[in-house]
């Protein structure tokens, strides 16, 4: 028996580790077995779970305490178990998860999910005969805070998608969802004494006073929650055991409520001229007194319509050389004797806090407002820059959220050629699966502080994204918010290697049943005998595309001779990897260019900087119709391949935002070679290239240049 026993602890460790894992499982004899009569038995207060949980089992629901053949489910304050921890008892004849709040059973019904086929997340209900291994499963968390920011502001995300991805959250134990609701940018939930913010400021492009930075520039487009909408919304997470965190972003990144209230900025002219953002427009003015009832108006709602006890309110990134040029803003700096603009800040953020604690609430702020140490220690501290951002609020005793950017900002790219933004590091989820709080060098002391983990997707490059398609979200976001779950929820002790089978062996199928476009890990590419081998252990399809050809299957090596032409990725259900290829397929020739354009050069960045400087090279105003950029090369260039960018890579702001390209063949005369799209095109010319040129179809681009990069030219092979 004990032999038997041991067979199955082991069988069961390699089964049940999921994500996240459970702390203690001991293994029984025997399985319980799911039947057309298996019922969900709960009393009154858990039928909204047993509701929740009913069409994932495909059970009916019973208000009963206990029953034979049932999951029965138990909340029980008494029972000696951590918050949000719970007791899942798998015997033949029932299953009973027992813990003491409503969070410890839903983690608790997440934990039976992962034991159940990963169709189970299909939602049409358990085959007939459908059986699990009886164990006996004792779990609690590592870290009461596991959060997920999604940034509304940048790209709006509808409630329908927002629903979506917060049940791919819940399955994974995620428990909070930190929404930026507000930037330079949109601003996304209705203030109903004030309605002119969202209805206005939800919306950017066309005729909206909210000029657009990122992509569009003629059509008006966006979105907002109204209040009604945002409660729905809360109530579906709160089920879910996740708890919506609002953030409203102050006193920066707030460009867009003073485009639609200009009098809260400081005493400047009005915001009518294009900007690339983050400049004197985008803050609030400390010392204009009605902005702080204005200020109370729009907290005061958010605090009656969030439960959370925390209302986010920025403090990052905050431009303060407005407020040295303010008359008003130097009259209270010298009325408060204030050193410097910084002081400010503080100050103003105290008002803040002040407000939220009239309303019963804590600020939660983004690491740089806390770098004083002014503001008090109610305040709950997002350690974003770095993780000595997190050490130095810790030490200072602020509750914090680890969030380096470096490992948790999964808006960054995967790999060196994928989409993404790469400021704070390239890095995938095995990075994300590395991070160790323990490792970081927080004493004991400042470790009692580090209330979690949280992962974010900024979004100003989604929009460069078919917003209707939710795949980029997804394929950014998983598998690295698994690995964060798995570590905020238990650590990281079994291992990369551990991890990653896991991940393969059970999880890709869930994630594949819950409909999750998630990236997988690249298939392996080597070169042997002038052959290019590719293989991978993740059960995936290989696939391979030449330049101009559609995907097929991959076969078997294909010859070295290839690569310049070649790429090779994987699928697997719902998911696919990033592409691979050989260094040639890369290469790129760099041949002497002339670049000129109607829109004059800056001085600060000369196009001679395009090649030195990625995206420092720099007109001197934004594209009108009719402008072009010219570049003229010194030898005719033969080439299979030439990407001609405006704008930074990944970022579709400084670009010209609509547009066509010409090419010639003889410097003199242009043919028309396409369209722009997101301010770039690529051509494949069939003969020898003089010049190209692109010519803006836009009359603004949302700022005040356009960013220009040398052409990108990959040689005729
Ligand atoms: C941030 O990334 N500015 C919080
Ligand atoms: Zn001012």
């Amino acid at each position: 028996m004990k032999s038997l026993l041991t067979i199955l602890a082991l069988l069961l460790a390699a089964g049940l580790r999921a994500q996240p894992a459970p702390r203690s499982v001991s293994p029984a004899a025997g399985r319980f077995v799911f039947g057309p009569a298996t019922t969900l038995a709960a009393d009154r207060e858990l039928l909204p779970l047993a509701r929740y949980a009913a069409p994932y089992l495909g059970c009916r629901v019973e208000e009963r305490r206990t029953a034979d053949g049932a999951v029965v489910l138990l909340l029980d304050p008494t029972l000696d178990l951590p918050a949000e921890g719970y007791a899942l008892d798998i015997a033949p004849e029932r299953i009973l998860l027992r813990a003491p709040s409503l969070g410890g059973v839903f983690n608790g019904l997440q934990q039976l999910f992962r034991l159940l086929p990963a169709e189970v997340y299909a939602c049409r209900g358990l085959e007939a005969g459908t059986s699990v291994a009886c164990c006996r499963i004792d779990d609690a968390p590592r870290f009461a805070y596991r959060g997920m920011m999604l940034d509304l502001a940048r790209t709006w995300i509808d409630a329908p998608a927002l629903k979506r991805y917060i049940d791919l959250l819940s399955y994974h134990n995620i428990n909070k969802l930190h929404l930026h609701l507000s930037d330079d940018e949109g601003w996304r939930i209705e203030i109903r004494s004030h309605p002119e913010l969202a209805a206005v400021g939800g919306f950017r492009g066309g005729d909206s006073p909210v000029r657009p930075v990122y992509g569009k520039w003629d059509e008006k487009y966006g979105g907002y929650f109204t209040q009604d909408e945002m409660r729905s919304l809360i109530d579906y997470a709160a089920l879910r055991n996740i708890e919506i965190i609002p953030e409203i972003d102050l006193p920066g990144h707030s460009r867009c409520i003073a485009s639609v209230r200009p009098e809260i900025r400081c005493n400047y002219p009005p915001d009518t001229v294009s900007t690339n953002g983050y400049d004197y427009r985008s803050a609030w003015c400390v010392a204009r007194e009605e902005n702080y009832a204005l200020l109370d108006d729009i907290l005061g709602e958010l605090c009656a319509l969030f439960p959370s006890e925390y209302i986010h309110v920025g403090g990052d990134e905050v431009e303060t050389s407005q407020w040295e040029r303010c008359p008003d803003c130097r009259a209270l700096m010298r009325r408060r004797g204030l050193a410097d603009a910084h002081a400010l800040e503080d100050l103003f953020m105290e008002r803040v806090a002040a407000i939220l604690a009239r309303h019963g609430k804590r600020p939660a702020v983004w690491n740089e407002a806390a770098k004083s140490g002014r503001l008090g220690r109610e305040a709950r501290v997002y350690g974003w820059e770095s993780v000595r951002a997190s050490l130095d609020a810790t030490a200072k005793g602020y509750a914090t959220v680890v969030m380096p950017g470096e490992s948790f900002y999964f808006d960054m790219r995967q790999s060196p050629e994928e989409d993404g933004h790469d400021w704070a590091g390239i890095f995938d989820a095995r990075k994300t699966y590395g991070f160790d709080p323990a490792g970081c060098g927080f004493t004991p002391e400042q470790m009692k502080h580090v209330i979690g983990l949280q992962g974010a997707f900024f979004s100003e490059a989604y929009i460069s994204h078919d917003p209707e398609r939710p795949d980029y979200l997804d394929y950014m976001t998983f598998p690295r918010i698994c690995a964060l779950a798995r570590i905020a929820w238990s650590g990281n002790d079994e291992g990369w290697e551990a991890y990653r089978r896991e991940l393969t062996d059970a999880h890709y199928d869930r994630m594949a049943a819950m409909g999750i476009r998630f990236r997988l890990f690249p298939p392996r590419l080597e070169v042997r005998d002038a052959m290019m081998h590719l293989s991978t252990d993740d059960g995936s399809e290989l696939w391979q595309v030449a330049d101009g050809g559609a995907p097929e299957r991959y076969r078997g090596p294909v010859p070295a001779a290839e690569a310049p032409r070649m790429r090779f990725f994987s699928r697997r259900a719902t998911a696919r990897s990033p592409y691979v290829a050989g260094r040639s397929y890369y290469r790129t020739i760099a041949p002497e260019v002339a670049i000129t354009t109607s829109m004059g050069e800056s001085r600060r960045f000369p196009y001679a900087n395009a090649e030195r400087y990625r995206g420092l090279s720099r007109t001197t105003r934004a594209c009108r119709q009719g402008d072009w950029v010219l570049y003229t090369f010194a030898q005719p260039v033969r080439c299979r391949e030439m990407f001609l960018q405006t704008g930074n890579r990944q970022l579709p702001k400084t670009i010209v935002t609509t547009g066509r390209v010409e090419v010639s063949y003889d410097g003199r005369t242009f043919h028309p070679a396409g369209e722009l799209r997101q301010g770039s095109a690529t051509l494949h010319p069939d003969r020898a290239v003089r010049a190209v040129r692109i010519v803006s179809t836009c009359d603004d681009n949302g700022t005040p240049y356009v960013t220009i990069q040398p052409p990108r030219i990959k040689p005729a092979l």
